[in-house]
């Protein structure tokens, strides 16, 4: 029996087991939200507002039995954050073996776009919903090495902007955060050097830190942000 309490907002976040994702599932579990998270691993806390579900978002069946839960157990979705992304091997466009090329978009593109798929079918219903999707400074730079990732995150982009044209009538507001760099595992695997270089770009030429994304997340996701859709928010001034 669900004994969540009505005014609960719920929060649905993909990619919790570490990184960002990890951080926004504890800032949301702090400030009271109902907050489910998925990823292919688990996590290693647990916490009565938290529920987790091992989850492949590259594959659309693992993402319809989210759904399935939440409109079962759950009954209401408030908030979507897709978070969880991939970005493999730096390498030239050229030699990027087709595998890699379908499972990266597989996990930064087509999975966000199920996930909006479903939300906006359970947010139509409540008139209200807020999506926040992930991007990258990566889609402003252009960076030789990146092609993958990039094209994956600029796609996410132009998907966010058209989708908030669809869905404003329904109260639901869709937005995208660019973070510039954040220390993290995907971040790591980048040779610092090169990251340093293109930090070097932005007006602010230093990593940022993971409240630079909860700060204006907190904003967006707001009943008062009604009116800021289709935003593509690069932080650190790139
Ligand atoms: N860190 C940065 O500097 C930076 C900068 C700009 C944008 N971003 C964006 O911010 C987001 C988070 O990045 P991060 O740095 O926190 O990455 P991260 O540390 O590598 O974490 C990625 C998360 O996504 C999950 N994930 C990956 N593939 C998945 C799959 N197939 N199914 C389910 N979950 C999957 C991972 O969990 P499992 O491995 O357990 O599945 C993990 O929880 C991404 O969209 C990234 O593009 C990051």
């Amino acid at each position: 029996m669900n004994t969540m309490p009505e005014d609960r907002k719920v929060i649905l976040i993909t990619g919790t087991s570490k990184g960002i994702g990890l951080y926004l599932a504890q800032h949301y579990i702090s400030k009271g939200f109902q907050v489910i998270g998925c990823s292919r691993n688990s996590v290693d806390f647990s916490d009565s507002l938290y529920t987790h579900i091992c989850a492949d978002i590259s594959e659309e069946q693992d993402i319809l039995e989210i759904y399935k839960f939440i409109r079962k157990d759950i009954k209401r979705l408030d908030v979507l954050i897709n978070n969880a992304a991939i970005n493999p091997a730096i390498v030239s466009a050229a030699l990027l073996p087709y595998e890699t090329i379908s499972q990266t978009f597989r996990t930064n593109v087509f999975a966000p776009m199920l996930f909006c798929r479903e939300a906006v079918k359970l947010m139509t219903r409540n008139k209200f919903g807020r999506i926040i999707n992930m991007g990258s400074m990566a889609s402003k730079h252009e960076v030789p090495g990146e092609a993958l990732y990039t094209s994956t995150k600029t796609a996410l982009n132009a998907y966010s902007r058209v989708l908030a044209k669809e869905v404003a009538k329904a109260g639901i507001t869709v937005n995208v955060i660019a973070p510039s760099a954040i220390k993290t595992e995907l971040s790591g695997k980048i040779n610092p050097m090169a990251l340093q270089e293109v930090l070097s770009r932005n007006a602010i030429a230093e990593y940022g830190e993971m409240n630079d994304v909860s700060n204006i997340i907190d904003v967006l996701i707001k009943e008062e942000s009604s009116a800021i859709t289709g935003q593509i928010i690069y932080l650190g001034g790139v």
